[in-house]
């Protein structure tokens, strides 16, 4: 995506691979900052910390902390020690564990000697991956957009509501739920996007406000908690999401506060849908609430809020009296029930298993 005229990925290689760039999320939206990690700790510390985040965009980074460990160490030893770490940054996105399986089977059989140069190689083919997956989400949800939109009066504003970050930042490029979005913006449907802003690290108002202001796309940033009075009021027409998770059964795991969506979406007769790429989606778990393991993230996320002063200085606030415990579960299980539809690279399908077997036949048992 284009950030003041120039295109960005949220990923790229340095010093032919030995290296990478990333944009620092955690300073966005107040500052564009990019950083260089050229050790597997800096890799890893740039997902736990949330440098990064957004389940593709763990996977694809995952991808590259692997090559930039091989560039320093691409014994057995070292290729062991390099899943260790990094598929122990962050519980909930599968698309961590997938890249780093995935690059492990590549590099696993070879020399250690040809290690790092394949390594390289394949990091690169993740990333280019995920765009066309990402793009060809938008093109499938765009068909959706466009249904909606022949239901309304020419020029009729279509509302769409979004929770937390699915964009391009949460990907390496396009996004998964914003695909959409951005497509049907480009192809001059009159979109409006609202955006929760998606309490307690606001991904909503600090990352999906900042990309769709960047490229143009009429939105307005509200409360987790005005989402059902905005449905109840016929003022959204679709909600799009993303998901960290989603099982084969089709119960999706994404940011807190999305199940509560979908039970008000549901309540009002409002399409519920997730967009996912096929790494996202875990084969060896059927039962979302049961089985997918939720991170717990520092209660002080909670309690305290990162922002810009009037005076134009960044700084922490403290919310809640000294001495309230928080707890910080950051994501939540939507059951399949409760969804319209999955958006996919291939397609889209219902939330069960049978709609995503149809979909993806080679994984599922029988195949
Ligand atoms: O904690 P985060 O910011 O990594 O959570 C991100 C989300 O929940 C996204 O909705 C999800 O990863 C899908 S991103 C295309």
């Amino acid at each position: 995506m284009r950030v003041n005229g120039t295109a960005w990925r949220t990923i790229w290689p340095l010093d032919d691979g030995r290296a990478v760039g990333i944009i620092d999320q955690t300073r966005l939206p107040h500052a564009f900052e990019t950083l260089v990690l050229s050790s597997l700790d800096e890799v890893a510390h740039a997902i736990s910390a949330m440098l990064v985040r957004g389940a593709p965009l763990i996977g694809a980074t995952a991808a590259w902390g692997m090559a930039v460990a091989m560039a320093h160490d691409a014994s057995d030893a070292g290729l062991d020690h390099a899943y260790q770490v990094l598929v122990s940054t962050r519980p909930t996105a599968i698309n961590l564990r997938w890249a780093l399986d995935d690059m492990k089977a590549h590099l696993a059989p070879l020399p250690a000697a040809e290690r790092a140069q394949a390594a390289r190689a394949r990091a690169a083919q993740v990333c280019d991956e995920d765009v066309a997956l990402n793009e060809a989400i938008g093109t499938h949800g765009l068909g959706i957009i466009r249904q909606i939109a022949a239901g309304k009066a020419a020029g009729e504003r279509i509302n769409i509501l979004t929770h937390c970050n699915a964009g391009w930042l949460a990907t390496v490029d396009w996004g998964t739920a914003l695909a959409p979005i951005y497509k049907a913006h480009d192809a001059g449907l009159p979109i409006h996007v609202w955006v929760d802003e998606t309490r307690p690290r606001n991904q909503g108002a600090s990352l999906t406000a900042w990309e769709l202001n960047s490229h143009g796309v009429p939105h307005t940033v509200i409360v987790d908690n005005a989402g059902g009075h905005y449905m109840q009021h016929g003022q959204v027409d679709m909600v799009i999401v993303g998901t960290d998770r989603t099982t084969a059964q089709g119960d999706v795991c994404n940011k807190i506060g999305t199940y509560l969506k979908a039970l008000a979406a549901k309540d009002n007769g409002v399409p519920f849908y997730v967009a996912l790429p096929g790494p996202t989606i875990d084969w060896t778990v059927n039962d979302g609430v049961a089985e997918i393991p939720i991170e717990e993230r520092s209660g002080a996320e909670v309690t305290r809020l990162w922002g810009r002063t009037d005076e134009g200085a960044l700084a922490w606030v403290t919310v809640t009296p000294e001495g309230s415990p928080a707890a910080n579960p950051a994501f939540d299980v939507t059951p399949a029930r409760l969804i319209t539809g999955l958006i996919t690279e291939r397609g889209v399908c219902p939330a069960s298993a049978q709609g995503l077997a149809g979909l993806y036949p080679e994984n599922t048992p029988a195949a």
